[in-house]
């Protein structure tokens, strides 16, 4: 198997979509991202949408029955040759589902990346963070653009997420403490936990995420 099929953890801010942008062109990976998901479902008023947003709005999770759905569909129709999961698995069920649905298809998972940050350092991450419509992230102080306000890549004016408030990420750290970190253990217990330092520049976790995923690359192809 040299395919890559890999998730992206750690507490909210912690960089996961930054990193992404990066990893998914490095190694041409789709990348599925169940929070830019459930919000486009969220802005199109599906069903889904409409149930996902008083728990997103809140810092809860999402109800794994309807996240799984969304999810392994996802990785079905776009994941067949390799992915990259970012904020799913969220709960344990979430991870044993798609341990089961990759079984079931003689797949597996190649690597958990799990970002690290203290919970200091999310708050003043998610408060300062700024994106636009296509998803293009900025940071107020640590990665301005250089039109204040617009996008550096399409031009369109940024926004601040709707729960990017101080109370809502107190919350979501909350649930990331109590529900995400034991994903955390399950995966360092399958031996397919890696840890970075997510409190390094973007480019130094970077550096360090894609070094650690070509040699995995490497050792699935031998
Ligand atoms: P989701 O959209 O997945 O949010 P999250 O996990 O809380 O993560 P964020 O997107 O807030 O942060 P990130 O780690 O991607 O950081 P970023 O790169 O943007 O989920 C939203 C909601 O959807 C959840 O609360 C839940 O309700 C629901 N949901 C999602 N998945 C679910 C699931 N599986 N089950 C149930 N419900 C689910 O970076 C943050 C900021 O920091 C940016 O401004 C960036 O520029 C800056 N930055 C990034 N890296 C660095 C760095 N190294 N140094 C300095 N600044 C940096």
């Amino acid at each position: 198997m040299s395919e890559l099929n890999l998730i992206l953890l750690g507490p909210p801010g912690a960089g996961k979509g930054t990193q992404a942008e990066k990893l998914k062109d490095d190694f041409g990976l789709p990348y599925i991202g169940t929070g830019e998901l459930l919000r486009k479902h969220k802005e199109e008023g599906t069903e889904l949408g409409k149930e996902a947003a008083s728990y997103m709005d809140n810092g809860d999770l999402v109800p794994d029955d309807l996240v799984i759905r969304m999810i392994l569909h996802e990785v079905e129709e776009r994941g067949a040759d390799g992915f990259l999961l970012d904020g799913f698995p969220r709960s344990v069920g979430q991870a044993e589902a798609l341990d089961e649905a990759l079984g079931d298809n003689g797949r597996r998972l190649t690597a958990a990346v799990l970002i690290s940050v203290d919970d200091e350092l999310v708050i003043t991450r998610l408060e300062g963070r700024r994106q636009c419509p296509k998803g293009h992230l900025y940071h107020v102080e640590f990665d301005p653009p250089k039109n204040d306000g617009f996008c550096d890549q399409c031009g369109k004016p940024l926004r601040q997420r709707d729960d990017d408030k101080r109370e809502t990420i107190q919350k979501r750290l909350a649930t990331y403490h109590a529900k995400t970190e034991p994903v955390i253990d399950y995966y360092e217990e399958r031996g397919m936990l890696r840890r970075f330092d997510g409190s390094r520049s973007p480019d130094e976790v970077h550096d360090l995420i894609r070094a650690t995923l070509a040699t995995l690359r490497l050792e699935e192809r031998l």
